[in-house]
C-alpha cells in the first residue's frame, strides 16, 4: 500500500493530503528503504556521487524576532551578541575560497543594524573578489524592493524556510506578528526576481503532525523551490520550547526522502541539525538522498554564540577541519565533496 504511494508520488509527483497523511503515519522500515532506493535513483541520476558544499557565514545574531524555537531570538536572555565587520566576512570568504568553496551564504537574524546599503555593498565586494563563487542570503523576510536590490547587487540565491505549512501550527511556533501568509509572499516573491530560492521546515517541532507535514509538502510543491533544508527540532535550554521533545532522525531521514522523490533535482542540504543528533546524521542524510552539506565559516570566536539549538556541532572547529572532516565523511559513503558552485540544474 506505502509501495504504492511512493510509486505514484515518482510518477506524478503528487499526492491528495489523505495519501501524504497515511504514507507519513504508516511509515515503516521497510518502506523507508524503498523510498531511499528511489531517492538515490534520482539523486544519481542528476548528481551522480557528487556532494556540493556551501561555506555558511553567520554574520549576526541580532535578531527583531521571537520565535519560540530559536536559541538567538530577541527575548533570549543570555545570548551574547555579535556583528561581524565586513572585513571579517571577506576575510571567512577569503579562506573559505582557498578551502574549495565556491558558495558562500551569508545567514543572520533579522538584524536592522545592517542597512540595505551595507548589505548591497557586502554582497558586491564578495562578487567583485570571487567572480566564480554564488552568494547565497539567508536574511528573513524583506520587502521586495530589497530582496530586488540584494539581486542586482549580486545574490544568486536565498534561503527563507517556511518553517511550517500549516497556520496553526504556524501560530504554535511564532508570536502573533508574524504570519504564514507574508512568510509564503516573500518566498513567492523571492522566485519571481530569479533567485534560486530555498524553503523548508524543522521536523519534530512542538504540536507537529502528519497533517501539518502533509501541508509542508503540497506547499512545496506548488512553490517549486531550488532547494529545501529540513533537519530536525533540536530544543535550546533558554526558549519557551526548552523542555519539549526533538525531532528524530528516522521522519528526518524519511522526509528527505520524499522531497528527492517528489522534486527528483532538488538541492537538499543534510543539516548541521542532523549532524547534531546523530554522528552519523549527515551521512544517513546523503544516503536518504540528500546532495549538500554546509560547513560553517564563520570564525571561531563567534560560533558558539549563534546557537539556535542546543549542543550544535562543530563550534570549535576551524573551517579546514570541517571541510577535512566532511571530505573524508563523504568519502567513507562512497560520495565526493566537489569544488563547485553547485546550482540547480538547468537554472539560467
Ligand atoms: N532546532 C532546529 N532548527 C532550528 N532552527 C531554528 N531554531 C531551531 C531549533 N531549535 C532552524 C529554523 C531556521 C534555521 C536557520 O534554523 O528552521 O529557519
Ligand atoms: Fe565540522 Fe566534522 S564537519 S568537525
Amino acid at each position: 500500500m506505502n509501495r504504492a504511494l511512493i510509486d505514484k508520488l515518482e510518477e506524478t509527483s503528487h499526492l491528495t493530503k489523505e495519501e501524504w497523511i497515511t504514507l507519513i503515519e504508516r511509515r515503516s522500515q521497510d518502506t523507508a528503504e524503498y523510498l531511499f532506493g528511489k531517492a538515490r535513483k534520482w539523486q544519481k541520476k542528476y548528481y551522480g556521487n557528487k556532494v556540493y558544499t556551501r561555506g555558511l557565514i553567520e554574520f549576526t545574531n541580532y535578531c527583531k524576532n521571537d520565535c519560540y524555537y530559536c536559541g538567538i531570538r530577541r527575548s533570549s536572555p543570555n545570548a551574547q551578541r555579535y556583528r561581524l565587520t565586513r572585513e571579517q566576512i571577506m576575510e571567512c570568504c577569503r579562506e573559505g575560497y582557498e578551502l574549495g568553496f565556491r558558495t558562500f551564504v551569508l545567514q543572520g537574524g533579522e538584524d536592522g543594524w545592517f542597512s540595505q546599503r551595507t548589505l548591497e555593498e557586502v554582497v558586491r565586494s564578495i562578487k567583485e573578489n570571487f567572480p566564480d563563487c554564488a552568494i547565497t542570503l539567508s536574511i528573513g523576510e524583506r520587502s521586495y524592493e530589497s530582496y530586488e536590490g540584494l539581486f542586482q547587487a549580486g545574490a544568486d540565491r536565498y534561503l527563507l524556510r517556511h518553517e511550517t505549512a500549516d497556520p496553526k501550527h504556524y501560530r504554535k511556533l511564532h508570536p502573533s506578528e508574524l504570519s504564514l501568509r507574508q512568510r509564503k509572499d516573500c518566498l513567492y516573491q523571492l522566485k519571481k526576481i530569479g533567485y534560486q530560492t530555498g524553503t523548508g521546515f524543522m521536523v519534530g517541532s512542538p504540536g507537529q503532525t502528519a497533517q501539518c507535514l502533509a501541508e509542508d509538502m503540497i506547499f512545496i510543491r506548488e512553490l517549486e523551490p531550488h532547494m529545501v533544508g529540513i533537519g530536525p527540532f533540536v530544543p535550546h535550554h533558554e526558549t519557551p520550547f526548552a523542555q519539549e521533545p526533538g525531532g528524530t532522525v528516522e521522519l528526518t531521514l524519511f522526509m528527505i526522502g520524499l522531497l528527492r522523490v517528489m522534486l527528483p533535482k532538488l538541492l537538499l542540504p543534510a543539516t548541521t541539525a542532523l549532524g547534531t543528533i546523530d554522528p552519523l546524521g549527515r551521512e544517513k542524510g546523503i544516503q536518504a538522498g540528500a546532495n549538500v552539506v554546509m560547513p560553517n565559516l564563520s570564525p571561531v570566536s563567534v560560533r558558539k554564540k549563534y546557537e539556535l539549538y542546543d549542543n550544535k556541532i562543530c563550534t570549535g572547529d576551524e573551517a579546514a577541519e570541517c571541510r577535512m572532516c566532511l571530505n573524508q565523511r563523504m568519502k567513507n559513503i562512497g560520495y565526493e565533496l566537489v569544488v563547485d558552485r553547485g546550482d540547480f540544474p538547468d537554472h539560467l
